[in-house]
């Protein structure tokens, strides 16, 4: 049992750093089972998410380990790559779902477990398994695993029903090693789509437009072992933000890259937050209060999902109404309910939750049930006056916020692990 203990209502003072992103890495490190030899990756936060892929490698024949001598770096040896994905690691990270493009691409041959629903939506991948099947795979599912075969995946134009970043991610992965050109549209345009497309690039496929609507693949016959660094974590860094904005503090966030943040940047300064910026920091001036602002997530560049439970948490104290509209998953409201708990004001309709700004939170033990909204859940504690108690069963925090309690300690949070309650047997 993970529990984080916070006395808030502290304004937060000094520089937050911000670490390499969690959703950049597990793409790439998922695309060296392309790569054979010895490929180096920097950058690399460590997080449980990170272990989990890692381990999902290891598991796959393949040798990769945080590196002993160069902070933040996993090395990968790939020599051989199994084509089964082991079920309990895929369903503890949906994300290792992504290594079936990679897998199929090499072997021509790939058993995935179909990925369970988590606490924010069902999850499905039938948008993978479609793009699979536009490169020629044969796709069943048996015994709960996805099962593509495809003796030499063939370039198409693949068209996704939605921009799905994990859809786009292992479409692209495949298709660089594919005979012929694919063309994928209505794909995602995320920044960690782009920083997967600039490493495979990098390891000598041919890819262009990453990071616009039509990415266009022409397939090569290998691909080989490189070096490379991945971007910072924008959702780290956005997160960071909301902590100073909602404690009227003063805090330069640094090593972000500001390109990456526009559309949580612009609600910040809509909402009256005064922000410096440069191209890798933002320095918050929030000494004054803020207003409300409504909020309605959509794909990138709109207003990231991953941002709607830390910007909700911000408006609880905001002066006026928020609305704040989830498009992107069906079930992301989770943190409102435990929001409420802390005192904020706050009325669900249906994908939507009515947000009036109170003058004050009040600290009370809250459940986190997802990453985000563990993150909501430490920026509204750092605000509330008095004590709020984290129950973070799953480690959720841990898996996607590197060192998260130094970072925000170092800021002049009151913030610290609670050792688990020991079970007295009588
Ligand atoms: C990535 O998940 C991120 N994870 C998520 O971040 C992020 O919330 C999400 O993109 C949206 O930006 C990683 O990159 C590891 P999607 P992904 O496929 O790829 C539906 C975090 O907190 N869909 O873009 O799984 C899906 O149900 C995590 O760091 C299908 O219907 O997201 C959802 O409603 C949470 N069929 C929508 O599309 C599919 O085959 C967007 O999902 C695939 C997706």
């Amino acid at each position: 049992m993970q529990r984080l203990c916070l006395h808030g209502n502290k304004p937060l003072h000094g520089e937050f750093n911000v670490s390499g992103s969690k959703n950049a890495a597990l793409p790439i490190l998922a695309a060296t089972i392309l790569l054979p030899g010895m490929t180096k990756i920097r950058n690399i936060p460590n997080l449980l998410d990170i272990i989990t892929i890692i381990r999902v490698l290891r598991a796959l024949g393949l040798r990769a380990e945080y590196s002993l001598s160069e902070p933040n770096t996993v090395t990968v040896w790939n020599q051989q790559v199994r084509h089964v994905a082991p079920y309990e690691l895929v369903t503890k990270m949906r994300a290792s779902f992504f290594v079936i493009g990679p897998i199929l691409a090499v072997k021509g041959l790939a058993k995935i477990p179909l990925p369970g629903g988590c606490a924010i939506g069902s999850r499905p991948v039938d948008i993978h398994i479609k793009g699979m099947e536009g490169l020629g795979a044969k796709v069943h599912l048996e015994h709960g695993f996805v099962i593509a075969e495809a003796k030499k995946l063939k370039g198409n134009s693949i068209l996704l029903d939605f921009p799905s970043v994990g859809a786009t991610e292992s479409v692209m992965m495949a298709a660089t090693l594919a005979e012929g050109e694919t063309i994928i549209e209505n794909a995602a345009k995320e920044p960690e789509i782009v920083d997967l497309a600039n490493f495979l690039i990098k390891a000598g496929a041919k890819i262009e437009g990453a990071g616009t609507e039509k990415i266009r693949i022409s397939g090569v016959t290998r691909l080989s072992a490189v070096e490379y660094s991945i971007i910072p974590d924008r959702i780290e860094a956005g997160t960071a933000i909301a902590a100073a904005a909602i404690t009227r503090g003063h805090v330069l966030v640094k090593g972000l890259k500001l390109a990456h943040l526009d559309a949580i940047i612009k609600k910040f300064q809509e909402s009256g937050v005064k922000l410096n910026l440069t191209d890798n920091s933002v320095e918050v001036l929030a000494e004054n209060g803020f207003q409300a602002v409504d909020i309605k997530t959509m794909p990138y560049p709109g207003f990231p999902t991953d941002m709607q439970p830390q910007l909700a948490a911000f408006l609880t104290l905001a002066k006026g109404t928020s609305v704040v509209s989830e498009t992107i998953f069906e079930n992301r409201f989770m943190h409102m309910h435990e929001l409420k708990r802390l005192g904020a004001d706050i009325k669900l309709e249906g994908q939507s939750a009515i947000i009036n700004g109170v003058a004050k939170l009040s600290g009370a033990p809250v459940k986190v049930s997802d990453l985000r909204a563990g993150a909501a859940l430490l920026v509204a504690g750092l605000a509330a006056e008095g004590e709020t108690l984290l129950e973070d069963r799953d480690h959720h925090i841990g898996r996607g916020y590197e060192n998260i309690i130094d970072k925000f300690a170092a800021l002049g949070a009151d913030i610290c692990r609670v050792k688990p309650d020991v079970q007295t047997v009588n």
